[in-house]
């Protein structure tokens, strides 16, 4: 949520930060903005809406070169995106310029502390106090470093900031609360931003900030303290994906490349599961075999997309592992006083690892002294950090801001936790958790072959330009994919869609079928006699009422086809892998279906990648 660059070097720092900007606008898109300090003044060029506009407006008013340089592309919270509230912010007299990601709770009675001393402010901004404060440290004397820890200190709330002082043109300074901050190290350069995407084109060599620290970068030295001044060790990481992976490879949106990784991502995900023996390894794991037979229960804390992973894998842990599995959205969960203890195991599912409100629900979790696991697709990010333990996934970076790559391949981790806790516990044999292994092994050619059919699905989602509301309808291991395949509809292409356990259908909801109505089904696998038998008895009730039926359903099925309007074909698979391959249509759907409404795939309106605001 919103996305910060900072750089010092040789090259014109105006580039340098808008390219990084181009490379972090799936953070927030409201309003983009670049400060560079020329000439012991600050030049400052800032415009609502997305970076495009703030590309135009550089290209015909080019900015003077310069060496040091912040740019922000914002995620409104506090204030509407228009052009006063876009960042950089600056001083009143226009010394220091700030940009920041996050929330500074409180703002409002600092700014008013000042304001009674005639500041004046130009947004309506969190943000400006900020600005206005380091401000006042450095008139009073102290080097940009110090007055970023005094300033620091006195905040509440969540934020990353970066600043740059007109009088000492050669560092910046950035710190780090409660959101992402990463330094890029270059040869005679170094970088900041809010993931390494920012400078992944100049440099593959990084620095992860921690919790309340400060880094100050010149060309040739980065310093890292804490907020009070004390020098602190951070770990240096290599980043092992390149420039290609966060580029559109020929494709018209980043979510339909990253659709079409989807086979590449699960079987990453796998590899280097089976140890000796065939026993299943978890490598980064952490948590020592006794620690998991001493699990009483399992509560699983996620958002979006990510809960619907766990959604499945509840399934997928209670019937392997005969564990109680509770599945909570991470909003919800410290807010209720939930029963944990240091005999829970605490997992969260984050693509990002830096959600707000996950994040906060894995510290009350702690705090009630539970083992906390997190499944996440970002190495070094916040919810690893201060996990116990963690199960990296490996779709790679995952730009859309709609999840795809990143849900099935936390679908794989939670197959393996699942796998890992039943060899541990002794609830599987290993004949039969190599099997599944197997089965997962299998996934990938699975997954391609789904795709292979991509072009009817399009044709189909283009049909459905017209489409006022479409229903999504699933049972078992198929409900979560049922919302999935819903939320993907709301959020690209703007259209009311919900998603329902095809049972619950006769409780209340089927009175919102009318004629036309177009309801996708995913049909569970024959195999499963009683499922299948009575999803189909779901899709004949909403067809008695006229729906239009978009039946998902094995090869082979037969059965579905006098129920079935328009018929896509799954790969046979078990019931509980199932969300695997269902889920590969639901989201072409969308993407297309967006894609021909002319809405921005990868950018949808009022939504940002990383939310790292509760
Ligand atoms: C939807 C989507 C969101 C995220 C949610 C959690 O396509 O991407 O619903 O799943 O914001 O994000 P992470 O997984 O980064 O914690």
């Amino acid at each position: 949520m919103c996305g910060i660059v900072g750089y010092v070097g040789p090259q014109r720092a105006q580039d340098v930060v808008v390219d990084g900007l181009r490379r972090l606008e799936y953070r927030g898109y409201d309003s983009a903005g670049v400060a560079i300090v020329h000439d012991g003044e600050l030049v400052v060029a800032k415009r609502a809406g997305k970076l495009a506009n703030l590309e135009k407006e550089l290209a015909d008013r080019p900015l003077p070169a310069a060496h040091t340089g912040i740019g922000h592309t914002r995620w409104a919270t506090h204030g509407p995106p228009n052009d006063a509230n876009a960042h950089p912010h600056t001083g009143g007299a226009r010394r220091i310029a700030l940009v920041h990601n996050g929330i500074i709770e409180n703002f409002a009675e600092l700014r008013g502390r000042i304001e009674a001393d005639d500041h004046v402010f130009l947004s309506e901004t969190d943000t400006e106090i900020a600005a206005h404060l380091v401000e006042l440290q450095v008139q009073s004397g102290v080097d940009l470093p110090t007055a970023m820890q005094r300033v620091c200190q006195q905040l509440d709330g969540a934020f990353t900031l970066v600043a740059v002082d007109a009088e000492d043109p050669d560092r910046v300074v950035a710190a780090r609360r409660n959101s992402p901050l990463v330094v890029g190290l270059g040869e005679g350069e170094n970088f900041l931003g809010s993931d390494v995407a920012a400078f992944i084109e100049h440099t593959r060599e990084a620095l992860e900030l921690g919790q309340d620290q400060i880094v100050t970068i010149t060309r040739d030295d980065v310093t890292v303290t804490d907020f009070w001044g004390t020098p602190v060790e951070v770990e240096r990481f290599h980043v092992d994906w390149d420039l290609s992976a966060a580029e559109k490879d020929g494709h018209d949106w980043f979510m339909r490349k990253e659709i079409f990784e989807q086979p590449r991502a699960v079987a990453d995900s796998l590899i280097g599961r089976r140890g000796v023996g065939g026993l299943l390894q978890l490598d980064e794991m952490r948590l020592a075999d006794e620690e998991i037979r001493d699990l009483d229960k399992i509560i699983i804390i996620a958002c979006g997309t990510s809960f619907y992973a766990g959604m499945v894998a509840k399934y997928a842990i209670e019937h392997w592992t005969r564990t109680p599995v509770e599945v909570e959205l991470a909003s919800e969960f410290r807010y209720r006083d939930p029963i944990v203890d240091h005999t829970t195991l605490v997992v969260a599912i984050s693509q990002s690892g830096e959600t707000a409100d996950t994040l906060q629900a894995i510290r009350h979790a702690k705090s009630q002294r539970a083992k906390v696991l997190a499944i996440c697709n970002t190495n070094g990010s916040s919810i690893p950090r201060e996990s116990d333990a963690v199960i990296y996934t490996h779709a790679g970076p995952e730009i859309g801001v709609a999840s795809t790559k990143g849900f099935l391949t936390q679908l794989v981790a939670c197959y393996l936790l699942a796998l890992y806790v039943a060899q541990v516990k002794g609830t599987r044999y290993g004949d039969e958790i190599n099997e599944i292994m197997g089965q997962l092994e299998a996934m990938p050619g699975h997954v391609e072959t789904v795709l292979e059919q991509a072009e009817s699905v399009y044709e189909l989602a283009r049909a459905h330009v017209d489409a006022r509301s479409v229903l999504f309808l699933g049972r078992h291991a198929g409900y979560p994919v049922a919302l999935e395949g819903a939320l993907k509809l709301k959020e690209l292409a703007y259209l009311h869609a919900e998603g329902f356990a095809a049972g619950e259908l006769k409780h209340g909801p089927i009175a919102l079928v009318e004629d036309g109505l177009p309801v996708l089904c995913v049909v569970p696998p024959r195999g499963r006699d009683q499922l299948h038998g009575k999803m189909l008895s779901g899709i004949q009730e909403v067809r008695a009422r006229g729906a239009r039926t978009i039946c998902l359903a094995e090869e082979g099925d037969e059965k579905i086809v006098p129920y079935a309007d328009h018929l896509i074909r799954l790969p046979e698979v078990p019931v509980l892998l199932q969300p695997l391959v269902a889920i590969v249509p639901l989201q072409l759907f969308a993407c297309e279906l967006a894609s021909a409404l002319g809405h921005d795939v990868d950018q949808p309106r009022n939504l940002a990648k990383s939310v790292t605001v509760e």
